[in-house]
């Protein structure tokens, strides 16, 4: 890895893995590439802006002439593809963006890779392409559906995707195994269960709680609040692409998760609790429609094939997220002040 292409790295974990890449360098260039949306942010990366070695692009994955620019320019190796419409709750309003960002922008980027990448592009029967290069897509355990009271996904568990979202990320997770089945192109994906840590949008629950708790209002809580993630802190995540960077085998899926499950409703009553607040705030309002109820990930093979593991445990990782979200409230305030109010409003006053 020499040159490496981020997307979507103004957002919450696209920013973590920024920051974790440039800690511990071992390549020449990191090129973040993202559109900005309401989603993403440049004050989570104020502190790397003059790295030398970092640059920002504002920019669509859509945007194919971009693309093949960016490649070119920047001689890229190593894509990490973040770059992504991420609310399950957004795509049940509005699914065609989902399916526009989600899926045609993961093909038009493989389709540029493919085009810089392969050694004779002109013929479509070769499989070579320039050595060391690779496409890793960033995918989530919702490709597999919902779990119910046992079992865990397995990186063989059928896609049964629930969500407009989860729809279209086990779309585009098909599309990358297409562009390595068809043509050789060297890609792995990996599937993460929920993130928590710094820089979540606080449309995401821990952030949404933690800022409600603090402001005092109430903690809206989806149904009976039994659903339960397997929560994995964002620095761990990144973690884990950065080993399947280095040693994932081409064509090959990884499930990324730490064995944590949690029921939304253990999740709230802790912060209320480490915030000195009373459970007198929770609201249980109407649920999701088509809620997945359960989600666990198998992380064996990550863990035994490739030695990665979590560092974090969920107590001291809450404890830090917490205090995190405490001492950056300007950061919290300059997004809540703008149209988040209007999303907040429309998503939450009828239920
Ligand atoms: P996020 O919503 O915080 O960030 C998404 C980023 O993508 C933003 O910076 C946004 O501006 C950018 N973006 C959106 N559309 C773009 C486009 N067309 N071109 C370029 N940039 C674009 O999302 P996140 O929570 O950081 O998730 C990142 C990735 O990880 C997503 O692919 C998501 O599906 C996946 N994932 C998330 C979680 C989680 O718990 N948050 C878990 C597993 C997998
Ligand atoms: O599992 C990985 C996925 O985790 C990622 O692929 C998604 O990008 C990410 O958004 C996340 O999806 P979830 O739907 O699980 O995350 P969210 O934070 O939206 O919700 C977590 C749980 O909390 C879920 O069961 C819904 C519930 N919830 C959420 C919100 C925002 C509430 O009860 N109240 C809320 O206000």
């Amino acid at each position: 890895m020499r040159n490496l292409l981020v997307t979507g790295g103004a957002g919450f974990i696209g920013s973590n893995f920024v920051h974790l890449m440039l800690e511990r360098g071992g390549f020449e260039r990191l090129v973040n590439l993202d559109a900005l949306t309401y989603a993403g942010n440049l004050d989570n990366l104020s502190d790397v802006q003059d790295d030398e070695r970092y640059v920002f692009v504002k920019g669509d994955i859509r945007d194919a002439d971009l693309l093949d620019e960016l490649f070119a320019r920047y001689d890229i190796d190593t894509v990490v593809n973040f770059a992504a419409e991420s609310h399950v709750d957004r795509s049940i309003t509005e699914p065609l963006i989902f399916l526009s960002t989600n899926v045609v922008g993961t093909q038009t980027l493989l389709e540029a890779a493919k085009h810089a990448w392969k050694l004779n592009p002109a013929d479509k029967y070769s499989r070579e392409y320039r050595p060391g290069v690779k496409y890793l897509q960033v995918s989530t355990d919702e490709v597999y559906g919902a779990l119910g009271k046992t079992g865990m996904f397995t990186e063989t568990t059928p896609l049964a995707p629930n969500s407009p979202y989860s729809a279209s990320k086990a779309s585009a997770d098909l599309m990358v195994r297409a562009y390595h089945n068809t043509f050789g192109l060297p890609c792995n994906i990996t599937r993460c269960s929920n993130n928590y840590g710094p820089y979540q949008f606080p449309e995401k629950l821990i952030p949404l709680m933690i800022h409600n708790a603090e402001a005092g209002e109430s903690l809206p809580v989806y149904g009976d609040g039994m659903q339960v993630r397997d929560w994995l802190h964002v620095r761990d995540h990144c973690s884990a692409i950065a080993t399947v960077l280095e040693k994932g085998v081409d064509g090959e899926v990884y499930n990324i998760g730490g064995n944590n499950e949690k029921a939304n409703l253990y999740i709230v009553q802790l912060i209320l609790k480490t915030l000195g607040k009373g459970e007198e705030l929770i609201r249980h309002v109407k649920d999701r429609p088509g809620h997945d109820r359960r989600y666990a990930i198998d992380n064996t093979k990550i863990t035994t094939q490739l030695g990665w593991s979590p560092a974090y445990t969920f107590e001291q990782g809450m404890a830090e997220t917490i205090e995190w979200y405490q001492t950056h409230r300007a950061w919290m305030e300059k997004i809540i002040s703008g149209e988040y109010q209007n999303y907040y409003q429309d998503m939450y006053q009828n239920v």
